[in-house]
């Protein structure tokens, strides 16, 4: 096995959440805990430590309990699991949702599903492994382009449309990119595929309750041009699971031939509850995800007025390019011997040399995080 140096070696650090800190385990002077602001996990509205949340996984375990113990065409189907699908359908304007256990699952069966070995899979640069081990497992051609820019992606289609493909290109992006916190011309996107009658799949996993229309994600209201979105609960829904939503057509046929769906033990039904709990706050608040939209534009621009090169992107992830592994890594521990957790992002998730503080704006920061934040972290070298 090749040797890593110290700066890409990656450690299993434990955490213990809490209301507004994360405790991290074991990592003080004399081994005892210590307390973090986190600026950095997924968890966008805080919901994973929401009463409510956890009162309604609760009532599910007790009533129904904690696996499903079977795959959703054995004896894996609860109630819990038709409601969620039915109701995320509603909310999302789409015919078919079908639930996975997780969102790297869902992602893999959905390229499975729209990709063989005679489709020509056109992908931004910068999509999620789990959808390039898609692409892998498919068999299909790829061709990458640039990250967001939409010439290339429309020379691409072009090219394809002169070499008459037996089958419609898929084109695949996301509609916010986690490790760089951009967001591409969804709309755009969708009219170029349906120009070039290619078929577009986008994994909305950091958009869901933040971005578009009442947190509905960038592809809702978009009736053309999209096949097929994927997302997960795991992030702004604050509990774990995913689902692929889609027209009927598209969705029997994912439910008919998905082996990703068919040969796995179905969503745990606590988990399923907690998250038809988020969208339940969700349609009832449905300025959450746009007031952490506003207050992550005053962090892009107070970061920018301290040297930061703006940050690009319109949602809660920013990301702060150092260069580095070590530089990124001096600064993440230096932020946290000053109570604040932002993470180090390194290669092989980012390009070489463009190591990256990744900083999450979450809606139930403690006040004044921002200047604490702006403070410790200083301007740019
Ligand atoms: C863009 C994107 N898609 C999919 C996933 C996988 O989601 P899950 O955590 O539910 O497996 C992730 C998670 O890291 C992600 O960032």
């Amino acid at each position: 096995m090749k040797k890593l140096p110290n700066s890409r070696l990656r450690k299993i650090r434990t955490w213990e959440p809490g209301e507004k800190t994360f405790q991290l385990i074991g990592s003080g002077k004399n081994n005892e805990s210590i307390s973090l602001i986190d600026l950095a996990s997924n968890d966008y509205l805080g919901l994973s430590q929401d009463p409510r949340l956890i009162e309604a996984a609760h009532k599910t375990m007790i009533s129904e309990g904690l696996g499903a113990g079977g795959s959703r065409l054995v004896t894996g189907t609860r109630p819990i699991h038709i409601k969620l699908e039915e109701e995320l359908s509603k909310w999302l304007g789409l015919e078919r949702v079908l639930l996975f256990p997780s969102g790297f699952q869902a992602n893999l069966a959905a390229v499975s599903a729209l990709a063989n070995r005679k489709t020509l899979v056109i992908a931004d640069k910068f999509i999620h492994h789990s959808l390039l081990m898609g692409i892998k497992a498919s068999g299909a051609k790829v061709k990458r382009f640039a990250h967001n820019n939409m010439d290339d992606l429309e020379k691409l289609l072009q090219k394809c449309e002169l070499n008459k493909q037996t089958q419609p290109p898929l084109v695949i992006t996301e509609s916010l990119f986690s490790m760089e916190g951009t967001s591409p011309d969804i709309r755009e996107i969708a009219l170029l595929c349906e120009n070039y009658q290619a078929r577009l799949l986008v994994d909305e996993a950091h958009s869901l309750g933040v971005l578009g229309n009442q947190g509905r994600g960038l592809c809702h209201g978009i009736s053309k041009g999209i096949t097929m979105i994927s997302g997960t609960f795991g992030k702004a829904f604050g509990s774990g699971g995913a689902f692929l939503a889609t027209n009927n057509t598209v969705g029997e046929h994912l439910l008919q031939t998905s082996g990703a769906f068919r040969y796995t033990t179905a969503l745990a039904p606590p988990l399923a509850s907690a998250a038809l709990e988020a969208l339940r706050l969700l349609k009832a608040n449905p300025n959450k995800g746009k007031r952490l939209q506003e207050e992550a534009m005053v962090w892009r621009s107070e970061l920018a007025n301290q040297g930061w090169n703006c940050p690009k992107g319109i949602g809660p992830i920013i990301s702060l390019e150092i260069g580095t592994d070590e530089g990124s890594l001096k600064k993440q521990y230096e932020l946290e011997e000053h109570g604040l957790l932002t993470i180090a992002i390194r290669p092989p998730t980012v390009p070489e040399g463009t190591s990256r503080l990744r900083v999450i704006v979450r809606s139930n920061l403690p006040t004044n995080t921002l200047k604490k934040l702006l403070f410790h972290l200083g301007e740019k070298q």
